[in-house]
């Protein structure tokens, strides 16, 4: 009987430890989770950025509602867009990199720069630094939990946002203001109450988007028309001279530049609106100015007319000079399905002389893998996009490029077949 008993514990206790070891692993994980963020008094978007490490016009398209970017209003929210990734493999969340500056304390970056999205408990236990020990410019890892969704629940959500509650917060308030059931609010968050002024909860939306974050560095390909310059390129492009040279070593000063080369041009590659990755120059109109001379010459095809009209509020037959317009670039950050290796991709308007094989051989990439990361069909339509890769080749901006980088192009404007 005794022994009897013996056994059957021990049994089960087998039982349990592969279902532990099984449902220690994290669920599903997913590119895009939001955190709400509490603005409190004092603080702006640069800060916000920084701690985020999301880019302003990134956390502008989440927040269609901010109507002016250098003065956020106090005791609203801003949704902060981020991945929510497997932490330990053991359950899912961000880690946040934030740099201790002198004078804070866990408290302070828990509960104030990230607005209790986690908690002085959390700083302690995902740092080695005790509480009482916190080193100025350490990076310390603020991890935020979040949630991909529940199908037992219902998958009609795939976004989730991270809710830290306060004080006023009630499961009828936040499911009206998320035009939610209470039930629905309620049954993706069990037994968690609502009114408790503190602590997290998930609320689910059902926002669909293509890209979650940019990336720092993108580079666009800007081909040399006759009668352009290294400054004039600079300058539409919202870079210093030195700058620029920095990322093309090839050319040793801003003097010397051939018509019928190409120059990289480097920019960030934002997340625009949830929506598509690109990054937005602005250019000062002058007199005699069209979108086909702005985006084909002074923009060397890296956008189209049609692009500009639908970025700008300005009818084509009527902008003004001196008017400031939208230049947006498309650019990509990359493809972890085709491979993780390359970390950097040129956004590549093709020309009429540009093939495949040609553009693999300048980037010294294979046609493959050139291709994968440019799988459209391309000779359809007026904006075909042609995917390229290429290794790095500059030394001297090996402090900026990231190993292996990757070049994707994208082809514009032609209706020409490059393979043909
Ligand atoms: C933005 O907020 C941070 C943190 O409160 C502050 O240190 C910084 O001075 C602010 N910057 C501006 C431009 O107001
Ligand atoms: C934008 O809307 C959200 C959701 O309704 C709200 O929480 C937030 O406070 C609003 N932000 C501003 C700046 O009005
Ligand atoms: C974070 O929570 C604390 C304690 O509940 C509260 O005093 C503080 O105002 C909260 N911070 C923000 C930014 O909401
Ligand atoms: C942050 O987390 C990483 C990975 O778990 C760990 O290696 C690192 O030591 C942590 N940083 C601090 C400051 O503890
Ligand atoms: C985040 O999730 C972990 C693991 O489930 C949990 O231990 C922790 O308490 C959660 N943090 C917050 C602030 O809810
Ligand atoms: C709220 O949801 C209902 C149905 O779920 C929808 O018909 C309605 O348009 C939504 N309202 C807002 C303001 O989004
Ligand atoms: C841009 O494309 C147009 C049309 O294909 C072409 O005429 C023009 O020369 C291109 N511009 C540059 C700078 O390559
Ligand atoms: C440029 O884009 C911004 C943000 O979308 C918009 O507010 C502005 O009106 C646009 N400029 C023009 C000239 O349409
Ligand atoms: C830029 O990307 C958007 C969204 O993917 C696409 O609709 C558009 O055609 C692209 N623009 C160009 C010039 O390729
Ligand atoms: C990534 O590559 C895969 C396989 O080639 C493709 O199906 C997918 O559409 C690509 N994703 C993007 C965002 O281009
Ligand atoms: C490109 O165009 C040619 C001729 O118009 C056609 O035969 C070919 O199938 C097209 N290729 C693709 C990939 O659509």
């Amino acid at each position: 009987m005794f022994r009897f008993e013996l056994v059957l514990s021990f049994s089960l206790s087998i039982i349990f430890l592969r279902l532990t070891a099984v449902q220690s692993k994290c669920p599903k994980t997913c590119d895009l989770a939001l955190g709400s963020y509490y603005v409190w008094p004092g603080t702006n978007l640069t800060f916000i950025s920084t701690a985020s490490a999301d880019s302003i016009p990134d956390i502008l398209g989440y927040n269609p509602n901010i109507t002016n970017a250098d003065s956020i209003e106090a005791e609203t929210r801003i949704n902060l867009p981020f991945t929510c990734d497997c932490i330990d493999d053991e359950f899912l969340g961000h880690v946040f990199p934030y740099t201790v500056q002198s004078g804070d304390t866990y408290y302070e970056i828990a509960q104030r720069y990230y607005a209790n999205l986690t908690t002085p408990a959390m700083l302690e236990q995902f740092n080695s630094y005790p509480a009482s020990n916190v080193p100025v410019n350490a990076v310390l890892n603020v991890t935020v939990n979040c949630s991909c969704g529940d199908a037992s629940v219902s998958k009609v959500y795939g976004l989730f946002i991270t809710y830290p509650l306060r004080v006023g917060d009630s499961l009828g308030s936040i499911a009206a203001d998320a035009n939610l059931s209470t039930d629905l609010l309620q049954s993706y968050n069990p037994g968690v109450d609502f009114s408790a002024g503190s602590g997290l909860v998930y609320i689910p939306g059902k926002v669909e988007s293509t890209c979650s974050k940019g990336c720092d560095l993108a580079l666009g390909s800007y081909y040399v028309w006759a009668g352009t310059s290294v400054r004039f390129v600079a300058q539409v492009s919202a870079n210093s001279v030195d700058e620029l040279i920095s990322y093309n070593p090839e050319i040793p000063n801003e003097y010397y530049v051939k018509a019928g080369t190409r120059i990289d041009v480097p920019f960030s590659c934002d997340c625009i609106g949830g929506e598509f990755l690109a990054h937005v120059f602005t250019y000062a109109v002058r007199s005699g100015d069209t979108y086909h001379t702005i985006a084909e010459t002074y923009y060397s095809n890296l956008t189209t007319a049609a692009k500009l009209e639908q970025s700008n509020s300005y009818p084509a037959s009527l902008i003004p000079d001196n008017a400031v317009v939208n230049v947006t670039v498309n650019c990509s950050c990359g493809n972890a399905s085709v491979s993780e290796a390359y970390g950097l991709f040129v956004t590549y308007p093709l020309r009429a002389e540009d093939s495949l094989e040609s553009i693999a051989a300048a980037a010294s990439v294979g046609a493959d893998l050139l291709q994968s990361y440019n799988p459209e069909k391309l000779n359809s339509t007026r904006t075909m996009r042609l995917q390229i890769v290429r290794q790095a080749e500059a030394s001297s901006t090996a402090d900026r490029v990231p190993r292996n980088p990757l070049t994707a192009m994208w082809r514009f404007g032609s209706e020409l077949n490059p393979w043909t």
